[in-house]
């Protein structure tokens, strides 16, 4: 089946994310402006037809889900969407994408329902930054939702750092030192610009994952990898951790030759790349055809031949896509 979503360069779709709410508990500069408004409940996907979307996509013979959001587990009633599409054959890879600020709760629900991977969002290590960076959010909730994830039995738990000139590289081995002493993988993302954030200067932020990755080699030496998440990150690895440290760098190091995801926004748009607009609705296919799987399934056959080839991000903090972060889980 998976033959079917081979894209025009020749890339096969493997992977898909899928943001289930725009909501968030969070405020993160790099990802939302401070007076945001969220999407009216209509307009957002219900929980049985993001199950359906997820359905058809593995029946297409994708492997890898992962649940994004906004902040997926704010979602209410998510458990029971969890536990469907753990039960999807064909499924390999479960993962989830959050701000770890509900894990303490939802840790062992998510590990029950057969999620296999979590990739935890921290920036900073100390609390004022914290509150700046994120706005409303506090640093000892998400260490927290940290240990309970690893309590509740997580292996490879991927932290990401978005690094940001002036802001938090001067933390990049604290973290890296974090990462070390719990075991966990970490990467560090160049920021993307996505929404226009008036109050945040994306172009003077600019940090390079070269420019990280110096910093930690003047204290601990790192060897390239040639092990992939099957995601964008590049891993290298300390000689003396099993720690991984990633980098995804969407400007320095572009990775869009061996592309092979998709998302579906919160609107059930099957959105074809982050870095640009073509998309199809699903969201109206399925309301229109309630429960047609077949349908479904042709329209995601169809869109995959849209794929553009690659996203036109710059560093210097113009925004090309007006669309949030939020929308799409990154
Ligand atoms: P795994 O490899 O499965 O761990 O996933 P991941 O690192 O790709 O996922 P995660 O949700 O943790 O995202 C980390 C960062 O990678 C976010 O900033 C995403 O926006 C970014 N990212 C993931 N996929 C793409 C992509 O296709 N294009 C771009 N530009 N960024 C991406
Ligand atoms: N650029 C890069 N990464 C971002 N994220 C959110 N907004 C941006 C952005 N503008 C990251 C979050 C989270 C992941 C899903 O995306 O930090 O770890
Ligand atoms: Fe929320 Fe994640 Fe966006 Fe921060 S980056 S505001 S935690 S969705």
């Amino acid at each position: 089946a998976s033959e079917q979503l081979i894209d025009p360069f020749g890339r096969q779709i493997t992977y898909v994310r899928m943001s289930v709410t725009d909501r968030c508990d969070f405020r993160c500069v790099y990802c939302m402006a401070e007076d945001m408004t969220f999407l009216p409940r209509q307009q957002v996907l219900s929980l049985e037809e993001i199950q359906a979307i997820a359905r058809a996509f593995t029946e297409l013979g994708v492997t890898k889900i992962r649940l994004t959001g906004g902040e997926p587990l704010v979602r209410r009633d998510v458990t029971t969407l969890f536990e469907g599409i753990g039960r999807l054959p064909g499924l390999r890879d479960f993962c989830v994408t959050t701000n770890g600020s509900q894990l303490r709760r939802y840790a062992a629900p998510l590990k029950d329902a057969g999620v296999n991977r979590l990739n935890i969002s921290l920036d900073t290590l100390r609390e004022d930054r914290f509150k700046e960076l994120t706005r409303t959010g506090r640093l000892s909730q998400v260490v927290d939702g940290i240990d309970a994830a690893r309590e509740a039995g997580f292996q490879r738990i991927k932290l990401n750092a978005v690094v940001l000139k002036g802001r938090n590289d001067d933390e990049v081995l604290n973290l890296v030192n974090f990462a070390r002493e719990r075991n966990l993988d970490i990467s560090f993302i160049e920021e993307m610009p996505l929404g226009h954030i008036s109050e945040h200067d994306r172009g003077a932020t600019y940090c390079s994952s070269d420019d990280v990755r110096s910093l930690i080699e003047d204290v601990y030496p790192l060897l390239q990898t040639t092990e992939t998440t099957g995601g964008p990150s590049r891993y290298w690895r300390m000689a003396d951790s099993d720690s991984r440290i990633g980098f995804i760098s969407p400007h320095s190091h572009n990775f869009c030759g061996d592309c092979n995801r998709v998302r579906v926004t919160v609107e059930g748009k099957l959105l074809l790349c982050l870095g640009n607009e073509d998309a199809v609705d699903l969201k109206a296919l399925l309301r229109r055809y309630p429960g047609d799987i077949d349908r479904l399934k042709e329209t995601i056959v169809h869109a995959i031949q849209k794929k553009p080839e690659r996203h036109h991000f710059s560093s210097d903090g113009d925004v090309q896509i007006v669309r949030f972060m939020n929308m799409t889980g990154g």
